[in-house]
């Protein structure tokens, strides 16, 4: 079983084998002009990702929804997300982004008032400057607190699900709050709602998550069917990312500051936190221009991969470089931490010119 709001790593191949995710990489080739996390085997499963292929090539309708629980400040990994999104809006998708503010409620004990501040000056902050266009129309950012077609939907597909089912997926159990028990309904409702026919009608939906969201997605497939002859559903399609890998080498997680750089650090401190981070490097000089260092294991690496280089070809020679002992960690930190600087130099800009609009998104529907 896979609990969404435990900390737990995740195993990726095991997801692929138990749970039947397919590989992304069977896509890729049908795919125009596919994002970096795409093709660097970031984004590493996908379930029905064929619909969404086919709409994109064919310039049919299609939506891309996907959320996040605002309980603490927005870190690197995050903005893997919104990468997509960026991406999914130049494909001419319609985009919803709930704010799961029912959701860090209940699961967390975040208060509504607290989530909507959170909501402004980071998530929606972070969305404008990180290139997400919110003065289109077809980006539909909203609380969950504040969508009456959401929380009704979710009402009126709760009437076919039962308990014995919610326990079986999420391990719920007698002690768990009422509250939190119906928390996966909103979600479920998040996904469906761009096919009700005020937005729309029917159409493929792709939903980009981490692997941790999976049994959300398992439920809204099996409702989605189970309402199809009501609402005429396609079922949604799912696509799944790596969690980047935190500055310690454990997971980055924002109630871990060591962890983590936040997308509101200064440039000054993400570049030492890129510094002090955890390398695939060996004990020694000697031993490292041997052996090479370990790409794979190193944080720093993750970083370039991930965020900080654009061109393959770039990214292929550092790992090159790396592999046969030809770079050392400290000249590939220094390098690594200088491109970081560069990036928060620049974010820090769009971060300031985001706030006032920032500020009306919410209350722009
Ligand atoms: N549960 C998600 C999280 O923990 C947030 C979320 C809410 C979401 N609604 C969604 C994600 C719809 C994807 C699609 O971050
Ligand atoms: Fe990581 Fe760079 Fe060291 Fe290789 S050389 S282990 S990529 S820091």
């Amino acid at each position: 079983m896979i609990d969404p709001w435990s900390s737990a790593v995740i195993d990726y191949e095991n997801l692929v084998e138990q749970f039947g995710i397919k590989p992304f990489k069977d896509m890729l080739n049908d795919i125009e002009d596919p994002h970096i996390l795409m093709k660097r085997g970031i984004i590493f499963g996908q379930r029905d990702y064929g619909r969404i292929v086919k709409a994109m090539r064919k310039g049919l309708d299609f939506a891309v929804a996907t959320g996040m629980m605002p309980s603490g400040k927005m870190h690197i990994g995050h903005k893997m997300i919104v990468d997509q999104l960026v991406w999914y809006q130049k494909k001419g998708a319609d985009i919803y982004i709930p704010i799961a503010d029912l959701e860090s409620y209940s699961a967390r004990g975040v208060e509504f008032e607290d989530s909507r501040k959170l909501a402004i000056s980071e998530y929606i902050t972070n969305y404008i400057a990180l290139g997400l266009d919110f003065k289109k129309k077809n980006v539909h950012v909203y609380l969950q607190s504040e969508n009456k077609m959401v929380q009704n939907l979710a009402y009126l597909l709760g009437r076919r699900v039962n308990l014995n089912e919610m326990k079986a997926i999420y391990g719920f159990n007698g002690s768990t709050n009422i509250s939190h028990l119906y928390v996966p309904l909103v979600q479920v409702a998040d996904i469906l709602h761009p096919q009700l026919e005020e937005c729309g009608g029917p159409k493929p939906t792709v939903v980009p998550v981490g692997p941790d969201q999976d049994p959300h997605i398992r439920l809204t497939r099996d409702i989605a069917e189970r309402f199809k002859s009501r609402f005429n559903f396609i079922t949604p399609s799912s696509t799944y990312h790596r969690f980047i890998t935190g500055l310690t080498g454990d997971k980055m997680s924002s109630s871990k500051p060591k962890t983590a750089i936040f997308l509101s650090d200064s440039p000054e401190v993400a570049e030492k936190k890129v510094k002090t981070a955890k390398t695939g490097g060996r004990e020694s000089l000697d031993e490292q221009k041997k052996l090479g260092g370990i790409p794979e294991n190193c944080s720093v690496y993750e970083m370039l991969l991930y965020h900080l280089v654009e061109s393959d070809k770039e990214l292929e020679e550092i790992y090159t470089n790396c592999k046969n002992g030809t770079t050392m960690c400290g000249e590939c930190k220094a390098r690594t931490s200088g491109l970081m600087r560069k990036f928060f130099e620049d974010f820090v800009i769009k971060r300031e010119r985001a706030k006032d609009l920032a500020e009306k998104v919410l209350s722009k529907d």
